[in-house]
């Protein structure tokens, strides 16, 4: 990270600390918004919110590690979840998430070169009567074959 990203982003933070406080709550919100706008949480930003609010890096980063919406690594501009829960696994999980493996070249939990896709696994989408399923950003695609999943895919900008 380039001295003067350090900088804007450690007035950020300093500007959300005074618009949210200095106390443990407010960490959530500074997380939010410092995803928000920069899609992940650097280790150069969970240092900066942790000496903030007077907490531990360490911390920070657990938070951050358990809400799903919360990255602390840049994700691509779109986010593939297939569901690896038992319906869609009994359904053919394992041959879409092949094919979509094999379609943009890396493995789940991975981001294409191009940032265009991250890959992640989902727990049960709510949808098992019409499994496989995954979704891609915040919809849902069910009845999966691995040509629909590739086809969905390819139809994402
Ligand atoms: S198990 Fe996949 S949607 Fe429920």
């Amino acid at each position: 990270m380039l001295v003067e990203e350090k900088t804007s982003l450690a007035e950020e933070i300093e500007s959300l600390v005074k618009a949210h406080g200095n106390n443990r709550s407010a960490l959530l919100p500074i997380l939010h918004k410092i995803q928000k706008k920069h899609r992940y949480i650097s280790d150069y930003a969970q240092q900066e919110i942790a000496r903030h609010l007077k907490i531990h890096p360490v911390e920070v980063h657990s938070v951050i590690s358990f809400y799903a919406f919360l990255n602390s690594k840049p994700k691509g501009r779109n986010i593939v979840r297939i569901c690896r829960t038992i319906s869609c696994k009994m359904k053919g999980k394992v041959a879409i998430e092949k094919a979509i493996e094999r379609e943009l070249g890396i493995k789940i939990g991975e981001t294409t070169k191009d940032n265009k896709f991250t890959v992640e696994y989902a727990n049960c989408l709510g949808l098992c009567d019409v499994a496989p399923a995954m979704s891609i950003n915040d919809q849902v695609y069910t009845s999966l074959t691995p040509e629909k999943a590739i086809h969905l895919l390819t139809q994402v900008k």
